[in-house]
């Protein structure tokens, strides 16, 4: 790991919080992810399972974490099964944990070795009436693999048929959505690494360099702060190119006139940052340019002045709506006509503004939490409303993570700068 350790006090009191909701009788059990095979002896890059390290810190394969509070045997309440470290690991792959340092790291006292799970288990089934596992519920998940999570929740039952099952999902849900102190400033420290690679870029970008040249700066700025690189695949796109959502290929040439779309965040110790900007290549954005852009920016202010404890998502997004449609209107690029012809499922506006305006950010970049619960003090948001004119080639988005305050939002990404006029002059300065 890149990034300087993490008190244990998180996943100390995240386990805690949810051990606490936990009814008597019930066992929790949590599994990390896979390492994914590539071809031939090769592998992808490890990425934790998100829950799994909310709860301990660990960033290694083949860890199990049992949560029993109402265990008879108080060692058997919190217990952590590693994969056991040896001296051919630590000259190959680089040593792993020790239990001690499981320990230090996670404040879970009692840490096993994998080859103990089996009889454990059962011992600790033949006391437990309930078990809660954990299977992706994100509303918009789409995976065909089957995960390690998936593995073990197939053999347990099928081992255990006469177990009551529940789903964890919902517990972790609520209590990851609202943020501790401590990942709050880990986000912080996410957004400041992301202003960083922005800052780097506005001295950076002129007429002719490539969208994968800008990538590489970013890359370097990034992992240079100790970040872990990319929070997710970076979106570096001129001209009509942003006008394509998930474009990632950045491999085109960035030209004089182009408008050029990053939506780029760094990782930091397993956090995401989730910035867009728009930055005009020449330093100038042209006049049509910058009316959409102040378009979109007045959007992003009423947006972030609706947030706050208790508000809606249902209320926020027509909001943020009617704000665009009158936006839209003034640019001349929907009718009162269509406006009138619209439906609640289908608006205007949704022709050039086609995605939501906030999701949570976490330790995943698209977090869980409900949209359906009101928003609550502690939650972190993306604010990122844009306007899309494909015939214009122009893709404008601006977004920024904010957390919700008792009083409104604290925006964790107010340094980074986004007036156009602050851009331009940043960028023309010295030219
Ligand atoms: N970068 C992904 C998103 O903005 O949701
Ligand atoms: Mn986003
Ligand atoms: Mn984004």
């Amino acid at each position: 790991m890149k990034y300087t350790a993490i008190e244990p006090t998180l996943f100390l009191e995240n386990r805690k919080k949810l051990a606490a909701s936990l009814p008597d009788g019930s066992m929790a059990v949590l599994v990390s992810n896979d390492i994914m095979p590539s071809n031939a002896d090769g592998s992808m890059g490890f990425k934790q399972n998100s829950d799994l390290f909310y709860l301990t810190g660990v960033d290694q394969e083949e860890t199990t974490l049992i949560l029993f509070p109402s265990a008879s045997n108080p060692a058997h309440r919190e217990i952590l099964f590693l994969r056991e470290t040896n001296e051919h690991i630590a000259v190959w792959e680089g040593a792993k944990l020790s239990k001690e340092e499981a320990f230090q790291r996670t404040g879970v006292s009692t840490v096993k070795w994998n080859q103990d799970f089996k009889n454990l288990f059962r011992a600790l089934m033949a006391e437990a009436e309930t078990v809660y596992l954990n299977r992706n519920e994100h509303i918009r998940a789409a995976a065909e693999v089957q995960t390690r999570e998936d593995r073990f929740m197939l053999k347990c039952k099928e081992e255990y048929p006469l177990h009551e099952y529940r789903r964890l999902a919902p517990l972790l849900y609520r209590q990851r959505s609202l943020k501790h102190p401590i990942e709050i400033e880990l986000m912080r420290q996410a957004c400041a690494i992301t202003e960083s690679g922005f800052r780097r870029l506005l001295n950076t970008v002129r007429p002719g360099i490539w969208e994968y040249e800008i990538e590489a700066e970013l890359c370097h700025e990034f992992i240079r702060l100790r970040s872990n690189g990319f929070a997710y695949s970076p979106i570096i796109a001129s001209g009509a190119s942003a006008c394509v959502l998930h474009y990632t290929e950045n491999n085109r040439q960035c030209m004089e006139g182009d408008a050029l779309l990053l939506d780029i965040g760094a990782d930091y110790a397993n956090y995401a940052s989730d910035l867009t900007r728009v930055i005009p290549v020449s330093g100038r954005f042209s006049p049509r340019q910058r009316q959409v852009y102040d378009a979109v920016l007045r959007v992003q202010r009423c947006a972030m002045g609706l947030l706050k404890p208790g508000m809606t998502f249902a209320k926020y997004n027509a909001e943020v709506g009617i704000a665009m449609q009158e936006e839209l209107l003034q640019l001349g690029l929907i009718s009162a006509a269509e406006v009138k012809a619209q439906t609640p499922e289908n608006p205007a506006y949704k022709k050039y503004f086609m995605h939501g305006t906030s999701h949570f950010l976490g330790i995943d970049v698209h977090d869980v939490g409900y949209f359906h619960e009101p928003m609550q003090a502690g939650m972190v948001f993306t604010v990122e409303p844009g306007i899309y004119i494909p015939e214009e080639g122009i893709g404008i988005r601006l977004e920024n993570d904010v957390l919700i305050t008792s009083t409104g939002i604290d925006d964790l990404m107010a340094n980074i700068p986004i007036e156009a006029e602050e851009l331009q002059d940043i960028m023309l300065q010295g030219k």
